[in-house]
């Protein structure tokens, strides 16, 4: 299809009629930046954890898999420097009161002023300086610049008056970090070693989501590799690559990714570097950093905690702070950018202007591997069988309400890969027809051989 012709709408629309991705609390009106997957898009969902889990966990040496709570102790956010300046530059327009971020004003006025070069001061000069008006009323009349934590607090203990705040975490990596020394001990790593995470994590942002791209509430699929100093550049270039890579192997075209290096740097931080996807109608947007964190985490734990976070090389019997490498995943994101990817409107027959709206996600990921559809519901009883054997290796659909045309198309929306159709002469030759969403071509084939047919076509 013509790249102006996908919007976020489309995908959002068939998102939301689709069962993939529905406005959070929506029988109450919805509550802003939050929302709810539906069964395919938890099982879509679901798939990618699972590629993360392969790729990042299971196919490389010394890689552990942590899953650490949500809460943590408050003084790790003092350490990590949440607290003191986990914070967003907002101000208020004075005549409608809506509350907009200053960088993101300055970014959409003009896309090469780079914001995040910018103090406060600058950003505010550039707003008056350009007359900058306020999104939603018009007018150019703002408060100056504050800076507002992005974490959400909440209150532990039963007594009034002595309740200790604590916080939902805003990314998952400190989790990652205070298990280092437990990690290290009971699985006896040796540098360098990785410990990953898939979890939730919390931000009170201010600013339009653009659907689930900045939410409050989302999914993190996080990497901290623990090196010596050194060694850092090398695994930092390295990681960057990884995850390019794992993208591309995940479906996405190479000209739809690109590296964003950062111009300004967190004090602690080496180097940073996002990969950024192409999204209709939002444009270039960041789904993974990788980052060189030097030794500050560790560091500042060490000072926090009290406790060492020495590591003994066990050649050269020196001690030291390992550095960090973290290659950082959004899901949701990750999510967003596979089906914005994958939406393509395929003209059928340009004569009879039957247009097919059909999901190309790689197979790996797609909700349904398969689809079993009786070409009348005399065939039933035989047709569900195939899918209840199906069932048991991958998620296989059932469907047999309405012509085989309509049901190939309900299918192709919800990017199932394989269509298999139980005919009449199935019931004698115990053969079935396999159409393949991409090309729909269709091959005969015996019941007995479908179950590794497919599972050769999903494998990762
Ligand atoms: N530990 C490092 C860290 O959290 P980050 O760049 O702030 O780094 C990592 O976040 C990833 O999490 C981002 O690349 C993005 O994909 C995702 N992410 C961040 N904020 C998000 C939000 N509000 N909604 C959805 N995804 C978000």
């Amino acid at each position: 299809m013509n790249p102006t012709d996908k919007t976020m709408d489309k995908i959002i629309a068939l998102c939301k009629n689709r069962g993939f991705i529905f406005p959070g609390s929506e029988i109450y009106g919805g509550l802003a930046n939050t929302w709810d997957y539906g069964p395919l898009g938890a099982r879509l969902k679901n798939n990618v954890k699972d590629t993360w889990r392969k790729r990042f966990i299971q196919e490389r040496h010394n890689s552990y898999e942590v899953d650490a709570d949500i809460l943590m102790n408050p003084r790790v956010w003092e350490a990590s420097g949440h607290v003191a300046s986990f914070s967003d530059p907002l101000l208020d327009c004075k005549e409608c009161k809506m509350r907009h971020r200053a960088d993101n004003l300055i970014d959409d006025f003009d896309p090469n002023a780079h914001a995040d070069g910018m103090t406060k001061e600058e950003m505010f000069e550039f707003i008056k300086a350009h007359s900058i008006p306020c999104p939603h009323c018009g007018k150019h009349n703002f408060t100056g610049i504050r800076e507002f934590n992005l974490m959400f607090a909440t209150e532990r203990g039963v007594t009034e008056g002595k309740k200790t705040t604590i916080y939902l975490r805003p990314e998952n990596a400190q989790g990652e970090y205070v298990n280092f020394l437990n990690v290290q001990r009971t699985m006896r790593a040796k540098l360098p070693f990785s410990i990953g995470q898939i979890g939730k994590a919390f931000r009170n942002e201010i600013t339009p989501g653009n659907f689930t791209f900045r939410t409050i509430e989302f999914e993190q699929m996080e990497f901290q590799t623990f090196c010596k100093e050194g060694t850092d550049t090398d695994l930092y270039e390295y990681f960057k690559e990884y995850g390019r890579k794992y993208y591309e192997d995940l479906g996405i075209a190479p000209d739809h990714l690109r590296y964003h290096d950062h111009e300004k740097l967190a004090h602690y931080a080496k180097a940073a570097c996002d990969i950024e996807f192409l999204f209709p109608t939002l444009g270039w947007g960041e789904i993974n950093g990788t980052h060189n964190r030097t030794d500050f985490d560790l560091t500042r734990h060490q000072e926090y905690s009290g406790q060492k976070m020495d590591y003994l090389d066990p050649v050269t019997n020196e001690k030291f702070i390992p550095y960090i490498i973290e290659s950082t995943y959004g899901l949701d994101r990750t999510v967003l950018a596979l089906l914005c990817e994958a939406y393509d409107e395929e003209v059928v027959d340009a004569e009879k202007g039957d247009v097919r709206v059909v999901l190309h996600l790689s197979p790996v990921v797609a909700p349904y591997k398969a689809a079993v559809l009786p070409l009348s519901k005399k065939l039933s009883e035989g047709a569900m069988a195939i899918r209840d054997q199906l069932s048991k290796y991958f998620m296989t659909d059932f469907d047999e309400t309405g012509s085989i045309g309509k049901r190939y198309r309900r299918q192709d929306e919800v990017g199932t890969p394989f269509c298999i159709t139980y005919d009449f002469e199935s019931e004698t030759d115990g053969c079935v027809t396999v159409r393949d969403r991409d090309t729909m071509e269709q091959v005969r084939m015996p019941i007995a051989d479908l179950a590794s047919y497919i599972e050769d076509r999903i494998k990762f």
